[in-house]
């Protein structure tokens, strides 16, 4: 699953034990294995290796332009959201041949910079974003190449948070279905456009593979429609959304996704049709850690409350969604150690509730979490935290984001150093350095 294991009493990252991380960097820390991204990345790519598609990294995930990189050299483009995810792929060296650009609100400037750069697909949203790109184009020379994306309307089962599910009707993500056709017609009687696909994204995580299937049912569907007026339809972008196991078997594997999505598309790779696809979470979620420490123990009524010192704003999905990340002492008392991370199969458990420094009632990691006794300066791995952890992060409260960390063996590279108090106020003084306080 990946290279998060306990041996001897504590928790390693492949040959690197965490709780050195935490004495180098301090705490909250992100900590990332780069044999696990790397691994996931493969893995991922060769379940799907017979309709060879081009895999963009979705970097709203996991963005720190060191992982990328990572990504990158492996072969994988990156999916980005917005000129920012852009200006990170391009700087991790990621040939704009293998960039895609969505986004339901991109400013001209994003769509320009695309533009200039020429990356491989533009996934346009509304007719209006159409005849913006349009403009765009004209006055720079360019003719980018674009896709519609859809909304197929297929809502995803209940195990997909209605807060990420993003093709039903009425949501804002993409252009219904049944108005695509005439507006990739509109774009291929544009001589500065090359409208060359359809894109769709269903939501994330998605847990069944039939959900893919009939997305797929209604795109080739679409083709067919497009094509009959006499365009080339020559890439179909499925997006993103595999799941993560939060916990252990809570999520089908790739094989499972492969086989329910492959045979479809064969013939539209066989003809000579493109597949991308937009995986973020499946490959970065597990590939890494969020560490911790307990400041304080604390009673309030019946419960037992352990503060740490990450809380919303250095990890925002708990806060946000009521998402369960399991956690651990990295080096419990009495050698606790889980057996799995689904289940807290250890004596002597407290139920705890983990919360945050953040002044917010919602501040809260886990409630009556089982787990080992703490004590303040224990060290707490949050697992699951490699996507939508660090990119979420906000100084809210004056916060500062964490470091990020990157381990290859025994190898310990500080990736992004903790932000400053200088950092915090930097943006406050435009003209000038920010004063520095008498000490
Ligand atoms: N492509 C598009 C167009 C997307 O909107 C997304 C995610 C992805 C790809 C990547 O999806 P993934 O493979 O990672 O599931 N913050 C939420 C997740 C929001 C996902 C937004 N779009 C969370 O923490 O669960």
């Amino acid at each position: 699953m990946d290279e998060f294991s306990f041996r001897d009493g504590t928790l390693w990252c492949e040959q690197t034990p965490l709780r050195e991380v935490a004495e180098k960097f301090g705490t909250p820390t992100y900590v990332y294995s780069a044999s696990t991204l790397v691994d996931h990345y493969v893995r991922f790519a060769k379940a799907f290796e017979s309709i060879d598609p081009l895999i963009c990294f979705s970097a709203k995930a996991l963005s720190n332009v060191h992982l990328l990189r990572l990504l990158g050299d492996q072969g994988a483009g990156i999916d980005t959201v917005s000129g920012g995810e852009l200006h990170r792929a391009l700087l991790a060296g990621v040939d704009p041949e293998r960039i895609v650009l969505a986004g339901v609100g991109k400013s001209a400037d994003e769509l320009r910079e695309a533009v200039r750069r020429d990356i491989r697909c533009i996934n346009v949203e509304s007719e209006e974003e159409v005849a913006l790109l349009a403009r765009i184009a004209r006055e720079e020379g360019g003719r980018p190449r674009l896709a519609i994306r859809v909304n197929p309307d297929i809502a995803p089962d209940l195990r997909t948070p209605a807060r990420t599910t993003t093709a039903v009707r009425g949501v804002k993500f993409g252009v219904d279905i049944e108005r695509a056709a005439a507006l990739f017609s509109r774009a291929a009687g544009d001589g500065f456009l090359r409208p060359e696909g359809i894109h769709v994204h269903i939501g994330s995580p998605i847990f069944d593979p039939q959900v893919y299937a009939m997305a797929i049912e209604r795109v080739l569907a679409l083709v067919a429609d497009i094509e009959a007026a006499g365009n080339p339809v020559t890439t179909i972008n499925l997006g993103g959304g595999f799941p993560a196991e939060y916990t252990e078997g809570s999520a089908p594997g790739w094989d499972e996704f492969a086989d329910a999505i492959c045979p479809r598309l064969e013939g539209f790779v066989h003809r000579g049709g493109q597949i991308i696809f937009e995986p973020g979470r499946t490959i970065a979620a597990n590939a890494g850690v969020l560490l911790a420490a307990v400041r304080y123990r604390k009673q309030a009524g019946e419960r037992e409350l352990v503060v740490i010192d990450a809380g919303m704003t250095h990890i925002a999905r708990a806060a946000m969604y009521d998402s369960y990340h399991f956690m651990w002492p990295v080096s419990p008392v009495n050698g606790a150690i889980p057996s799995s991370r689904d289940q807290e199969s250890v004596d002597d458990l407290v139920a705890y509730d983990v919360v945050g420094p953040i002044c917010e009632s919602s501040d809260y990691l886990a409630k009556g979490r089982a787990l080992p006794a703490m004590v303040a300066g224990d060290l707490v791995a949050i697992f699951t935290a490699g996507a939508y952890g660090m990119t979420m992060t906000s100084n809210y409260n004056s916060q500062l984001r964490p470091a990020e960390v990157l381990i290859q063996g025994a190898d310990v590279k500080l990736v992004r150093r903790r932000e400053t108090y200088d950092d915090l106020v930097a943006l406050e003084f435009p003209d000038d350095t920010p004063p520095s306080l008498p000490s």
